[in-house]
């Protein structure tokens, strides 16, 4: 849906993925050899739109579930139903993919609670395949094509926890996604705005990363992802001055973690940005 939203905004050209660090060729290889894939790093580095757009150029169906404490078992097997005094089972996304030899997207897969964990556990070792017991015992045998993709934030994300060694084995291809260098973010930007100011989108850059970079070390509270540098850029599009633009997008944020915080951001600003 957001790619579609994105999309009427430009106009009628769909913005791309950029693969920028090889990611396709190595999930090329993870499903040609049936190994699963994790995907690990912080919010905002592209990591949905990397699966999404592999979904695409493969043109596989895609199943998407993002966890969080909230997440039951339920939603990943299926729910006992009864319609005119039979009952039946509503599949969970996990019995769907495994039945249909599609992709599915397990998102934030460490926000997951650890029965959550356990059970999908069952379904990802070598045997690919699960017990219903909330549907008669019965066993799935996942299709040949199945393919499983997981992310994980880092573990200084607020509500994650580490991932157990086990189903972390399970992901054997692990992907990198960091933010990426600056010229690379820059061209990530264009594919979003058609006209930016080079050097205006380049220092909001730099500022993104130096917040990031003091936010790697807990010196801030909060690290802005590339949706924040393309917002940015589209203010400047829209026409709102760099400053301004870096305060809206980049600043003001900060002021949910009290003033300090925020004067040392607008600091930082205006040591940039000029008074
Ligand atoms: N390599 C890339 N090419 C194109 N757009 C990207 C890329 N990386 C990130 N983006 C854009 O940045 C934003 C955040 O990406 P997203 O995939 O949601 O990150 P994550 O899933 O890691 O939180 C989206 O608007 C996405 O379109
Ligand atoms: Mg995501």
């Amino acid at each position: 849906m957001s790619d579609q939203s994105e999309q009427s905004v430009e106009g009628n050209e769909q913005p791309t993925y950029l693969d920028w660090n090889n990611s396709i060729d190595v999930m090329d290889k993870a499903i040609e050899k049936g190994l699963f894939v994790l995907i690990i790093g912080p919010k905002g580095t592209g990591k949905t739109s990397l699966v999404r757009e592999y979904a695409r150029q493969k043109s596989k169906e895609l199943e998407s579930i993002n966890f969080s404490l909230r997440t039951r078992e339920s939603h990943l097997i299926g729910t006992k139903n009864l319609i005119d005094g039979n009952t039946g089972f509503d599949e969970g996304i996990l019995v769907k993919s495994m039945k249909e030899g599609n992709i599915l997207y397990l998102d934030e897969i460490n926000a997951a609670e650890a029965d959550v964990l356990l059970r999908l556990d069952e379904a990802l070792d070598d045997r690919r395949q699960i017990v219903l017991k909330e549907s008669d015992g019965k066993t799935i045998k996942a299709k040949d094509t199945w393919f499983v993709v997981a992310t994980i934030n880092p573990l200084t994300h607020v509500g994650t926890k580490e991932l157990p060694p086990q189903l972390l084995s399970r992901f054997p291809i692990r992907i990198k996604l960091d933010y990426p260098p600056e010229d690379v973010e820059y061209k990530i930007i264009k594919k979003y705005v058609k006209n930016p100011n080079e050097s205006d989108v380049l220092h909001g850059i730099k500022l993104a990363n130096t917040l990031r970079q003091a936010s790697a070390v807990e010196e801030l509270y909060y690290s802005p992802s590339i949706r924040e540098t393309i917002a940015y850029a589209k203010l400047l599009e829209g026409g709102t001055p760099a400053k301004q633009s870096a305060k809206i997008v980049f600043g003001n944020v900060y002021s949910q973690w009290g003033n300090v915080e925020f004067q040392k951001v607008n600091d930082i600003i205006v040591s940039m940005f000029g008074n």
